[in-house]
């Protein structure tokens, strides 16, 4: 469920008409609800009402701190993974208790910024990643509350490049080799292995993955304790999906029963990581109509955003509903259209063959569910600035994202000396 409707033949963010926030923002504009942020979040956080179980947000998926504070403010934690991300989260108010810091790629510095922090887990991806933690805790006189990510080798059947969880993908130490991973970590100063931490993939619509990945973790908590580790946490991740077209993912509670029932019997800590189900569909990508071209095999329908924009269509082929702003009237006529943006990429492409109405220059259209995984992933590719993002609560709307300025975006390259100043 989301609220974004047509009200009065007129699509809406809640109750603020978009046209109204095409004028006042511009376009291309990320538009974000709150109230649809709060429903994802409060439907998910009760389908695990009564399992000990904190919900860390997966800042990745849409790191604006106004969105990370909305989600705070509701009790979320934080799954983060770089320095850019922790920071943003701390400073929209998310306790460092409740913040995970995952990644196969923390640097000291991130590392250090973490235990500084006090972060309430570190997912350790690797061998030497653990003793770099030891390291760097132990000559600070502190414990790093640490959980393992292993890879359970479990076929997430969704898209090729979001996969995370199969023994090819470069994520978390093989399940086998866990037992031996956890004896090193408990003979490490400075290292406290509180939890085991697993995470298959993203926008998965079937429970089976998560069954037989859930389960593999448990046993793995049963053997670890088998052989004293007193493991009290269980991170699972991320990873369920939300519908874009025709998908019908589990809900939350069957996946909340899901877990109990493959990990109830542990009394664990859960940790869980949700990042699209939150903020997909709370967001649209919403832009305007440049020019419709007739091509001899095609007509286009050139818009002002484009693939720097929202990656997900180019890289993923990923399908995102096209809507028009202003509500088509019944049986008005439609026709089949490429809807494209304006980078010099083939791939720039947001929809083939779309039935939309007949398009004309400077109608607003809006792109829906690009709320996860759209504005964090832009570009400036074609040196088109990042565009603005806007957040809806009732009547009100925010800018939580000035676009960016052009002349800040061209002053970032420096001309060296030895070009002299002919191109000043
Ligand atoms: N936890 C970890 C360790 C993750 O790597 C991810 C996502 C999540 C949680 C959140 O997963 P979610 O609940 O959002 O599925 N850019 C891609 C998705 C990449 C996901 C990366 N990891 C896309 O646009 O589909």
């Amino acid at each position: 469920m989301d609220h974004f409707t047509y009200i009065d033949g007129q699509l809406h963010a809640e109750s603020v008409p978009l046209s109204r926030i095409a004028e006042a923002a511009g376009t291309p504009t990320y538009v974000y609800s709150t109230a649809t942020l709060v429903h994802h979040y409060r439907t998910f956080a009760d389908a695990f009402a009564g399992q000990n179980a904190t919900i860390c947000y997966a800042v990745k998926a849409n790191s604006n701190q106004a969105v990370i504070a909305t989600l705070a403010r509701q009790g979320a934690g934080a799954d983060v993974l770089s320095e850019g991300e922790l920071r943003r989260a701390l400073k929209a108010g998310v306790p460092a208790a409740k913040i995970v810091f995952s990644g196969i790629g923390k640097s000291r510095r991130e590392i250090a910024l973490a235990l500084e922090a006090g972060v309430g887990q570190i997912n350790v991806e690797s061998e030497p990643e653990l003793e770099l933690i030891s390291a760097l805790a132990s000559a600070r006189g502190a414990m790093a509350p640490i959980a393992i990510r292993v890879n359970p080798d479990v076929d997430a059947k969704t898209h090729e490049k979001i996969t995370t969880g199969r023994k090819e993908n470069k994520f978390g130490i093989a399940l086998a080799r866990a037992p031996e991973i956890y004896a090193r970590a408990a003979a490490l100063p400075g290292i406290e292995a509180v939890g085991v931490a697993i995470h298959i993939g993203s926008q998965l619509t079937e429970l089976g993955p998560f069954g037989d990945a859930f389960t593999l973790a448990a046993g793995l908590v049963e053997t670890l304790r088998g052989a004293g580790h007193p493991i009290r946490r269980l991170d699972l991740g991320g990873g369920l999906g939300i519908p874009y077209r025709d998908e019908t993912p589990p809900s939350p509670a069957d996946y909340a029963a899901l877990v109990r029932e493959t990990t109830g019997h542990l009394g664990v800590e859960l940790v869980l990581e949700p990042g699209r189900l939150i903020a997909g569909n709370a967001g649209i990508l919403l832009t305007r109509v440049l020019y419709v071209k007739q091509g001899t095999a095609k007509s286009f329908v050139v818009v002002d955003a484009g693939m720097n924009d929202l990656m997900r269509p180019a890289l993923y082929d990923a399908w995102h509903r096209i809507v028009p702003v202003v509500e088509p009237a019944m049986g008005a006529p439609t026709a089949a259209v490429d809807v494209v943006g304006p980078v010099c990429e083939t791939t720039d492409i947001f929809g083939h063959d779309r039935i939309l109405p007949m398009l004309e220059c400077d109608d607003l259209l809006a792109i829906r569910s690009a709320g996860a995984y759209g504005a964090v992933m832009a570009s400036t590719y074609n040196t088109r600035p990042l565009v603005a993002e806007v957040l809806v609560k009732d009547d009100a709307l925010a800018v939580i994202r000035a676009r960016q300025d052009m002349a800040e975006l061209l002053a970032m390259d420096r001309i060296p000396a030895w070009l002299g100043d002919e191109s000043q």
